[in-house]
C-alpha cells in the first residue's frame, strides 16, 4: 500500500483560520478584531537586532552555515538550560539547531516512526502535530487531556512509537500538572516509546510559577527530547531558530535528517541567537509580565476562562455561540477549539499577542456576546 503522505495532510488549521478571518474582515461591518492568531507582537530585544545587523554586514557571513549549527550557539543554549532550568547538557551530543521548532516537530515524527507503531498526540493539542504524523505516514493514538492539562494515561495506547507533549500547552494554556513528566517517563518506558516535549512557551508562565523543563525530570533524557523555540521567549518568530535537546540518539538522527533536507541556518541569525541567549534576559521577564497582565484582563472579561501560561486563554463557549457567530455577528475572531482535536469542541482559544487596544476592544465584544 502506498503511504500517501501528502493526501493525508489535514487542512492547515492556521492557514484556513487566517483565510476565514480575512474574508470576514472584507465584509461590511465594524473593523474586525483578530484574537485568533498567535503571532508575537513584541519585537526582539534591540541588542539582538543589532547583532543580526552587525553580522550581516560581514562578508564571511553569507555562505552556507555549518549544517550542524554554530558550536557557540549550542554552548549558549546549553548554558541557558543550566542557568534557567537546572539541566546540564553536552552541547556537542545533546543539542541540535533547528530552523524553528516547527521543523523539529515534523522531524521527530520522521525519526520516531521508524520504531513502528502509533504516535500519540495530546487532545486537545497543537494542530501541526497531526501534519507531522501525516508526513511520516504514522498512525495516530490519542492522549486525552483535561482542561487543566492533566493526561488520562489509562486512555493512552499501551504500546507506541512516540508521544508528543506540550506544556505550557497550546491551546489549553495549562502548565505541566505536578508529576506529569514523571508519569510520561514511566509511560514511555512501559510503551517502548520516545517522548518529544514541545517547550515553545517555556518561559511564558504566570502567577509566580517557575518554567519547568521536561529534561529536569529523572530519566527524561533516556526516553526523549525537548524542543525549545526562540520565537516566543525572544520575539523571534520570523527568524526561524529553535533547538532539539536531550536524548543523544534522537539528536543525532535529527541532525542526520537535517544534513539531507536543510543546509544550515543563516549565520547572522545564529549569531544573533547567541546574543539573545547570552545577553541580558530582562526582556524575557518583561514579555512574560506583559502577557500576564493581558491574561488578567482576559480572564476578568470572559467567564470561566483560564490561562496559567503561553499567550493564550482557553474558554468554553456557551451553547449556541460558535466562533463563526462571534466572527460574523460580533466582529471578533477566536480560534475554534475543535481545530485542536475532538476534545476541543465547544471551546475557543483567544490570543493575547495583539496590541492592548485591540485586546481590550475584542474583550469588550466577547463579554457582550457571552452575557
Ligand atoms: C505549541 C507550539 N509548538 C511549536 C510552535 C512553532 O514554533 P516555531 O516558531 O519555533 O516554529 C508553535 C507556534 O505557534 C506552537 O504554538
Amino acid at each position: 500500500m502506498r503511504p500517501q503522505r501528502l493526501e493525508r495532510l489535514p487542512e492547515q488549521y492556521f492557514t484556513r483560520l487566517l483565510a476565514r478571518v480575512a474574508e470576514a474582515a472584507a465584509e461590511d461591518g465594524d473593523p474586525l478584531v483578530d484574537l485568533g492568531r498567535g503571532n508575537p507582537d513584541v519585537p526582539p530585544p534591540a541588542h539582538v537586532v543589532e547583532a543580526l545587523a552587525r553580522a550581516s554586514r560581514r562578508d564571511d557571513a553569507h555562505g552556507y552555515a555549518p549544517f550542524a549549527g554554530l558550536p557557540a550557539l549550542k554552548d549558549a543554549i546549553a548554558a541557558r538550560y543550566r542557568d534557567v532550568y537546572g539541566v546540564e547538557l553536552d552541547p556537542t551530543r545533546e543539542v541540535a539547531v533547528l530552523p524553528g521548532s516547527k521543523t523539529g516537530l515534523i522531524e521527530f515524527a520522521q525519526v520516531a516512526v521508524e520504531r513502528g507503531g502509533t504516535i500519540v498526540l495530546p487532545d486537545p493539542g497543537y494542530p501541526d502535530y497531526r501534519s507531522a504524523l501525516a508526513l511520516a505516514a504514522a498512525a495516530r493514538g490519542t492522549l486525552p487531556l483535561a482542561d487543566d492539562g492533566r493526561p488520562d494515561w489509562d486512555a493512552a495506547p499501551r504500546e507506541a512509537a512516540a508521544l508528543y507533549l506540550n506544556y505550557p500547552s497550546n491551546p489549553l494554556a495549562a502548565c505541566a500538572p505536578a508529576g506529569v513528566f514523571a508519569e510520561a517517563v514511566a509511560w514511555a518506558r512501559g510503551a517502548g516509546a520516545w517522548v518529544m516535549h514541545d517547550f515553545a512557551y517555556g518561559d511564558l508562565v504566570f502567577d509566580g510559577r517557575q518554567p519547568q523543563s521536561f529534561l529536569a525530570e529523572d530519566g527524561a533524557r533516556e526516553v526523549g527530547i525537548e524542543i525549545f523555540s526562540m520565537s516566543k521567549s525572544y520575539g523571534m518568530a520570523g527568524w526561524r531558530l529553535g533547538f532539539a535537546l536531550g536524548n543523544a540518539e534522537l539528536v543525532a538522527r535529527i541532525e542526520e535528517l537535517q544534513n539531507h533536507v536543510l543546509a544550515g541556518v543563516f549565520v547572522p541569525v545564529q549569531e544573533a541567537g547567541v546574543a539573545a541567549l547570552t545577553g541580558s534576559q530582562e526582556t524575557v521577564e518583561e514579555r512574560r509580565a506583559l502577557y500576564e497582565s493581558r491574561r488578567d484582563r482576559a480572564v476578568a472579561a470572559v467567564p470561566g476562562a483560564r490561562s496559567e501560561g503561553t499567550f493564550f486563554v482557553w474558554f468554553r463557549l456557551p451553547d449556541g455561540l460558535t466562533p463563526e457567530r462571534l466572527l460574523a455577528e460580533h466582529r471578533v475572531a477566536v480560534a475554534p477549539g475543535e481545530g485542536f482535536g475532538a476534545r476541543g469542541r465547544g471551546y475557543a482559544r483567544l490570543s493575547l499577542a495583539t496590541s492592548d487596544e485591540q485586546l481590550d476592544l475584542g474583550l469588550e465584544r466577547l463579554s457582550g456576546a457571552l452575557r
